[in-house]
């Protein structure tokens, strides 16, 4: 089983275009600052392979002129920051082939080849203003069947912009106009821009900007040092849209108030899994936990951002808890935990987010990855996790011209312990979801089975 990189080059705008540096938002420079690796898997083209690559890369070319500054590089400026330079320096576009089969890939999600088959870089290597935002990899399999891998910069874009992208790319592929262009300026988000206002939370920063603080380690331990460097397995666990169902009237039974809208699939799912992490971890009763949520902000402006923004416009937030608490309670109230850290998410909170970042002279502290000093962010591993949703972006059916693909899904590249994906099942119509975990090996069999088993208990 081996993946053979053949040709790599760097695609530019088919255009000139604007040139000059983008000031980022706080928001693009902090959390999740590596790559995002995303794979597509299609069947045999009904076209000659090079006219395929030949689409492929002439299409990408167009479509950057609109999205231009994915063909820029970053660079660094102070205090952890960074700027984006739209210097059409490209994007890298690697061509492979390999000499496994589709058909060999029965599980394609679990398959060890997943991740060759995503392009990567040593953030350690590689220099800064260097690293391209956007890599790509397509790969021929022996049956003629193809892949095409995504390695796409989250200090550049989040998940919607990325889509956005995508959706473009094929569209232009497939013979279509390029579509009115993405929204480009950060300032909505206050880039560039100095701290505004005084924040209504500054009294109380520990409470209300849990992200930027330290999460819990485990009692007895100063710092997260063991816990970083215990092995990690990666599982799809897929949960039926009967478990769902399950699941949902489980955390929705003996709701107060009947009139709100009941707890939705992502807060029934989240709260699942932070209720079981915690019974399978062994934690002491009054172990303190918290759990990381990504929230879209897009909708919570105000007013709302464009549809079309392109870059980050989410934000971390923190639900805390112990682990006596989780275990004992109800799925219920674990989710109203969740729902009233995501209702505090408005305008107000966004912006006093952004100023708290802005008012700090050094934010590399609140990177995943110090690009700037190489150095490891937060952690949130045992006794924490941070759970992801992709259930509401369009992440399927994506034809560049030769049909949709078969296959999507995410790469395990520089997945940690308490890493949770959700994302909907590619066959959408039955309903089901997977649940892509990454835990310490040894919880991995403990949470597979409590995890299910308790969906079926009273
Ligand atoms: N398409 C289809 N369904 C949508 C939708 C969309 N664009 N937007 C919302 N919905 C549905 C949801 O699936 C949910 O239905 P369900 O109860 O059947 O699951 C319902 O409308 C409510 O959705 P929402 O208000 O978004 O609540 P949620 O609990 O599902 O999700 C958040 C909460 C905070 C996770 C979500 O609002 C969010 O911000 N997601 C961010 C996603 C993201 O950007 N991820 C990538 C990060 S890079």
């Amino acid at each position: 089983m081996k993946v053979t990189k053949n040709s790599s080059c760097m695609v530019k705008p088919a255009e000139r275009t604007w040139s000059g540096r983008l000031s980022l938002s706080e928001l693009d420079q902090t959390g999740m600052t590596t790559h995002v690796p995303i794979v597509y898997f299609y069947t045999q083209p009904s076209v000659n392979w090079n006219n395929v690559i030949q689409k492929l890369k002439t299409s990408l070319t167009t479509t950057l002129v609109n999205f231009y500054p994915l063909a820029g590089r970053l660079v660094s400026i102070s205090g952890g920051r960074l700027e984006l330079i739209c210097n059409g320096a490209g994007v890298q576009f690697t061509e492979a082939n390999t000499d496994v089969r589709l058909a060999d890939l029965d599980n394609f999600s679990d398959h060890p080849i997943i991740d060759q088959l995503i392009p990567s870089f040593d953030y350690r290597r590689t220099p800064i203003e260097e690293m391209p935002l956007l890599l790509l990899q397509v790969t021929r399999f022996v049956c003629g069947g193809w892949s095409l891998g995504f390695f796409i910069s989250h200090i550049a874009v989040d998940g919607q912009s990325s889509l956005h992208f995508i959706t473009e790319w094929t569209k232009v592929c497939r013979g279509e106009p390029l579509g009115p262009p993405p929204y480009l300026d950060r300032k909505v988000l206050r880039a560039g821009a100095p701290a505004m206002m005084t924040t209504r939370f500054n009294n109380n920063v520990e409470q209300h900007y849990a992200q930027f603080s330290p999460p819990p380690t485990l009692i007895g331990q100063s710092n997260n040092e063991n816990e970083r460097r215990k092995e990690t397995a990666i599982t799809m666990l897929k949960l039926t849209d009967t478990l769902v169902t399950k699941l949902r009237n489980k955390a929705n039974e003996n709701r107060k108030n009947k009139a709100d809208r009941g707890f939705t699939r992502y807060e029934a799912v989240t709260a699942h899994i932070w209720q079981t992490a915690c019974k399978i971890r062994n934690h002491e009763p009054e172990q303190k936990t918290s759990v990381g949520l990504c929230i879209d902000l897009r909708h919570r402006m105000n007013p709302p951002l464009p549809e079309n923004y392109f870059g980050n416009a989410i934000v971390d937030v923190i639900t805390k808890g112990t682990s006596g608490e989780l275990v004992s309670e109800t799925l219920g109230y674990v989710c109203s935990k969740i729902r009233d850290t995501i209702e505090k998410v408005d305008d107000q909170f966004v912006n006093s987010v952004i100023d708290f970042l802005k008012n700090q002279e050094d934010i590399s502290k609140f990177q995943d990855l110090q690009l700037v000093n190489d150095c490891e962010g937060a952690f949130y591993g045992n006794p924490n996790l941070g759970v992801i949703s992709w259930l509401t972006l369009s992440m399927y059916g994506f034809d560049f011209g030769w049909g949709k693909e078969i296959f999507t899904g995410p790469g395990t590249i520089d997945a940690e312990d308490g890493d949770f994906l959700i994302l909907p099942s590619r066959r959408e119509e039955d309903g089901s979801l997977i649940v892509a975990s990454c835990l310490q090996v040894k919880h991995m069999e403990d949470f597979k089975r409590v995890f299910f088993q308790s969906i079926e208990e009273d």
